[in-house]
């Protein structure tokens, strides 16, 4: 069974279309990177997924991989809450091993891509009998102000992809707050996260030889081109990706080649663009397990068990609210 349910509005602080007015008109500007996954940005993320340069996905699968049936056997039956869901390709190694264990899951996926999220849904309905879902369009805030009710005693929050990396330091702080608040006592967080690493394989992974990454960047362009009737011209504008090293986080960027102007008729906005002006898109910060730790501590997520690969490019935290 699939049930679908849209946060509600409300729940989030900003008015439809109010964080662009805003990212727009200060200075530098930026957007936040919710606005990437529309449809097409949807399937531009699965298609980085797979690239050679990009490492993160490959290598989260194999800690999952590895030790899937283990977190399962230590969650047990339970509400699996997963923010930012997107194709849910690496969650279904922890599907299979409740399937594989008899032991039974409701999986409530959260995501602002709702035909990602309808679609994955009903394919995991297909290839999971014993499975309910409960798809959440919404934002990561608004679901965890409002979750479903539970079907089971205990509850997951899973957040993994390193989507934690996008949110900048207070917002990740704020964020870790509303987690362990929407917890009880008992419940647990799985967080996966990128870390640190050598600035070749970082910015090769942000900046693929194919050109995904580039194309993905500017398809939030044409997302506020369809969403508030705007008129960029993607043509104008190219992809930058570097590793600051100093915030340890990758930044993408959307830099406009000429001087132009902007409108976007739905926002009442009209935004100058000079010639090599940037616009902040995205972060992703590579994490540092120590400090991490302590931050989750902080926050009232104890660490039960990090899981990395060999190279220790990545890592998976089980949390547990005490
Ligand atoms: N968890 C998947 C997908 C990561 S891509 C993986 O590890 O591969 C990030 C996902 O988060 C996308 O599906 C995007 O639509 C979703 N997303 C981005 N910002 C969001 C927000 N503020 N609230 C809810 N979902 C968001
Ligand atoms: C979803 N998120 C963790 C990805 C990342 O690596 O920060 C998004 C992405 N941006 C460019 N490539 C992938």
């Amino acid at each position: 069974m699939v049930e679908y349910r849209l946060a509600l509005p409300g729940a989030d602080a900003e008015v439809e279309g109010q964080d662009v007015i805003t990212g727009l008109r200060q200075t530098p500007k930026a957007l936040p990177p919710k606005y990437f996954y529309d449809d097409q940005g949807s399937r531009l993320f699965e298609h980085i997924t797979a690239l050679p340069e990009y490492y993160p996905t490959r290598t989260e699968r194999g800690i999952l991989l590895a030790q899937g049936s283990a977190i399962s056997q230590r969650v047990g039956a339970c509400d699996l809450v997963e923010l930012g869901s997107g194709s849910a390709s690496k969650t279904r190694i922890l599907l299979d091993a409740y399937q594989q264990q008899g032991t039974p899951l409701h999986y409530v996926p959260v995501d602002v891509s709702g035909g990602m999220l309808e679609d994955t849904a009903h394919q995991l309905l297909r290839d999971y009998p014993a499975l309910t879902v409960h798809g959440v369009v919404g934002t990561y805030d608004a679901a965890l102000a409002h979750l479903p009710a539970a079907k089971f005693p205990r509850r997951m929050v899973a957040f993994i992809g390193s989507t934690l990396g996008n949110l900048p330091p207070q917002r990740c702080t704020a964020f870790m707050q509303q987690v362990a608040q929407a917890l009880e006592p008992g419940d647990y967080f799985l967080l996966g996260v990128d870390l640190h690493k050598d600035r070749a394989l970082l910015e090769a992974a942000y900046n693929d030889a194919q050109g995904v990454t580039a194309a993905f960047n500017l398809n939030m362009l044409a997302h506020l081109n369809w969403r508030f009737q705007g008129n960029f011209d993607l043509s104008q504008f190219r992809h930058v990706a570097f590793y600051n090293e100093g915030d340890r986080q990758i930044e993408m960027h959307i830099e406009s080649l000429r001087d132009q102007t902007v409108t976007l008729k739905d926002l009442d906005l009209t935004v100058p663009f000079g010639a090599g002006e940037r616009l902040l898109s995205e972060i992703s910060r590579k994490f540092d397990l120590d400090q991490l730790g302590q931050d989750l501590q902080r926050h009232g997520l104890q660490v039960l068990h990090t899981f990395s690969d060999p190279q220790g490019w990545f890592a998976l935290l089980l949390c547990q609210r005490p």
